[in-house]
C-alpha cells in the first residue's frame, strides 16, 4: 500500500500547537481591537460573532498556506517536510472554517448581518452570492481534506489524487468571491475604518488572491 504524500512524518505536537496560536492568535486579536474596541461592538458578542471572524480569516490564511509552502516560505517543493506543512496549513484550515460555516450559520440573522436581508425577511442579492460562494467554497475543500485520509492516495491513484487536492485552487477562488461579495462596498471608503484598520473580508479575499497569483506564476514560469 502506498501512503499519501506527507504523512511518513507528522510536524511535532509543539510546533503544531505553535502555528495554530500563532495564527488564529493574530486573526482574534485583531477581531476584536478592529470591532470591539474600535468599533464600539458590545462584548456580549465576542465569544460568537467576534471568534467566528477570527476562525474566518485564521481559516483563509491557513488554506493559502497550504498552497504556498514551498513556493514562497521556503524548503524545497515535493519534499516529505513541505508536504507534512502543507498537510498540516490545509487541515488546520479545514477545522477553522468547519468552524466558521457552523457559526455562521448559527449567527445568521438579520440582527447580526443586516446587510445580507432585504426587507422581506428573506436573503438579498449580496446574502445569495455571498453564501452561494461560502458554500461552494466549502464544498470543494471537501476534496482536499477528505483525500488527506489515511491511504487515500492508493485507493485513488496519483492523479486523481492530486485532482482533488487542486480543489483547494476553487476553494481560494470561491474564498475571493465570498468575500469580495460581502465586502467590497467597505474596502474602498477608508475613513469607514474603525481605528484605520482593513476590514476582514479584505484581508481574506487578499491571502486567497496571494495563493492563487503564486500558483499562476509558476504555472506561466513552469512554460
Ligand atoms: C458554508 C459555508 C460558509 C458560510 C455559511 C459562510 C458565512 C459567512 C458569513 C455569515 C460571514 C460574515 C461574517 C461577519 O461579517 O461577521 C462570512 C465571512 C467570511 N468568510 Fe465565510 N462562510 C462560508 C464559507 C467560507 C469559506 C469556505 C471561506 C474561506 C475558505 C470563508 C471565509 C470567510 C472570510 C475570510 C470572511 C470574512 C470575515 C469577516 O469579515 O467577518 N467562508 N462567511
Amino acid at each position: 500500500m502506498r501512503a499519501n504524500p506527507g504523512s511518513s512524518l507528522r510536524l511535532p505536537c509543539r510546533e503544531r500547537t505553535a502555528w495554530v496560536l500563532a495564527v488564529w492568535g493574530v486573526c482574534l486579536v485583531y477581531a476584536i481591537v478592529r470591532y470591539n474596541v474600535f468599533k464600539g461592538v458590545e462584548w456580549t458578542h465576542l465569544p460568537l460573532y467576534i471568534v467566528n471572524k477570527s476562525a474566518a480569516f485564521g481559516g483563509v490564511v491557513f488554506i493559502a498556506m497550504a498552497y504556498m509552502v514551498g513556493k514562497v516560505f521556503g524548503g524545497t517543493p515535493g519534499t516529505e517536510l513541505v508536504r507534512a506543512k502543507a498537510k498540516f496549513f490545509g487541515l488546520a484550515g479545514f477545522g477553522m472554517i468547519s468552524m466558521h460555516a457552523l457559526m455562521s450559520m448559527i449567527l445568521l440573522t438579520p440582527a447580526y448581518y443586516e446587510k445580507f436581508f432585504a426587507a422581506s425577511g428573506k436573503l438579498n442579492l449580496t446574502g445569495e452570492v455571498t453564501f452561494l460562494c461560502g458554500v461552494l467554497a466549502y464544498g470543494c475543500l471537501l476534496f482536499p481534506a477528505i483525500t488527506t485520509l489515511p491511504y487515500m492516495y492508493d485507493a485513488l491513484g496519483m492523479e486523481r489524487w492530486l485532482r482533488a487536492q487542486h480543489m483547494g485552487y476553487a476553494t481560494l477562488a470561491l474564498a475571493s468571491a465570498h468575500t469580495f461579495a460581502m465586502g467590497y462596498k467597505g474596502w474602498f471608503d477608508l475613513s469607514s475604518w474603525p481605528g484605520s484598520l482593513p476590514p476582514i473580508t479584505m484581508l481574506g479575499f487578499l491571502a486567497a488572491v496571494t495563493a492563487l497569483v503564486v500558483k499562476l506564476g509558476r504555472v506561466i514560469a513552469r512554460r
